[in-house]
């Protein structure tokens, strides 16, 4: 079969290859995926090129990648079932996460995949569980996000931001999407409320406070966060950027060993993949209270520059291979 190849760290276009490789055999509890199409997200394009080196440090190989095969969420048909497995079978179009969605298979345990909602395309499916998980986690786990809460969604427009407009709108929140001009009107199309440009307005200018804080851009002061919190807000660092060590981890552990003496809840958390979010996903979608938004789509042998492309950090929704 066709797949992505890495074999040591570096920029995509450099380490990637396209190569003919074995089809992978599946283990009793696991699932043949026929993919159709790979999502991307930001981590993707970390383990790619190995930095920040905390990445490295966080199990994913020291000196190269443990995985010979990227991709980790994705969606496609089953083409064979483990004898053990009776949720699926051939046949059934489904969507989930793993390793080694770049290739035309995948094997994949039954406990990460679920049947794809009908109103989506394999495209869409496949690019919302990593992303999806984390918008979710951090607006139910760690804010607890309660209906008529004001909810400020720093970096929107991207990966993480799409979903999380979408869903603190599910859960009855206010929200305000933090972005650049040109997606101003795509975050206002899929429910923000208020829209801030950061390319011309500062978040705190209004005077407006927020209950909730969810930063994915990374890149302003926990102080300047703070001032645009309520008395008793919770922010919410998902992202951080800068420096090929800690990508500002720094900033984020300063935040949280502040957290105790002062009456804001400051947090920083690591989504995790499961099962049981990924049918809240889906549930989500069916209801037509979440629509994935895709910004631009490559073919298998251009997954380096699709990488490449995430790597900028201006993505708009999510980038895409198909296959
Ligand atoms: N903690 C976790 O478990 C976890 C999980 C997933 C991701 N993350 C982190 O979350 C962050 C976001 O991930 P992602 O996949 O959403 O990335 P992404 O798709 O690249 O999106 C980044 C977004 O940030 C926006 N942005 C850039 N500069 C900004 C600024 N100054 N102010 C406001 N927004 C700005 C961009 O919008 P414009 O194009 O409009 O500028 C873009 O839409 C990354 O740092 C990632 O590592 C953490």
């Amino acid at each position: 079969m066709k797949a992505i190849t890495q074999e040591e760290y570096g920029a995509p276009g450099d380490v990637l290859r396209l190569q003919e490789i074995e089809k992978p055999s599946i283990g009793d509890d696991e699932v043949l995926v026929r993919v159709q199409a790979t999502g991307i997200h930001i981590g993707d394009w970390l383990v790619t090129s190995g930095v920040p080196y905390l990445i490295r440090l966080m199990g994913y190989g020291l000196r190269k990648p443990k995985t010979k095969v990227p991709g980790t969420e994705f969606a496609g048909s089953v083409e064979a079932v483990g004898r053990n497995v009776r949720q699926f079978q051939p046949g059934d179009e489904v969507f989930g996460f793993g390793t080694g969605g770049f290739a035309e298979y995948a094997s994949v345990s039954q406990d990460a995949l679920v049947l794809k909602p009908a109103n989506v395309t394999f495209e869409q499916a496949a690019a919302v569980p990593v992303s999806g998980f984390t918008a979710l986690q951090a607006l139910r786990d760690q804010a607890k996000v309660q209906p008529g809460q004001k909810v400020l969604i720093i970096g929107a427009s991207g990966g993480v931001g799409t979903y999380a407009v979408q869903i603190a709108k599910a859960f009855g929140a206010e929200v305000t999407g933090v972005c650049s001009t040109r997606n101003v009107d795509m975050v206002r199309s899929i429910g923000a409320d208020h829209v801030i440009d950061y390319t011309k307005e500062d978040i705190a200018e209004s005077g407006q406070r927020y209950d909730v804080i969810l930063d994915m851009a990374g890149n302003r002061s926990i102080s300047e966060l703070r001032g645009a919190l309520t008395r008793e807000g919770t922010l919410v660092i998902v992202g951080g950027t800068g420096g090929r060590f800690l990508m500002g981890f720094g900033r984020t552990l300063r935040g949280v060993a502040l957290s105790p003496f002062v009456g804001q809840n400051l947090r920083q958390f690591m989504s995790s993949t499961n099962k049981d979010d990924l049918v809240v996903l889906k549930e989500l979608i069916e209801d037509e209270k979440v629509t994935p938004v895709v910004d631009r789509t490559f073919a298998l042998e251009d997954t380096a520059e699709a990488l490449s492309y995430v790597g900028q950090r201006h993505t708009r929704g999510k980038t895409v291979v198909t296959i």
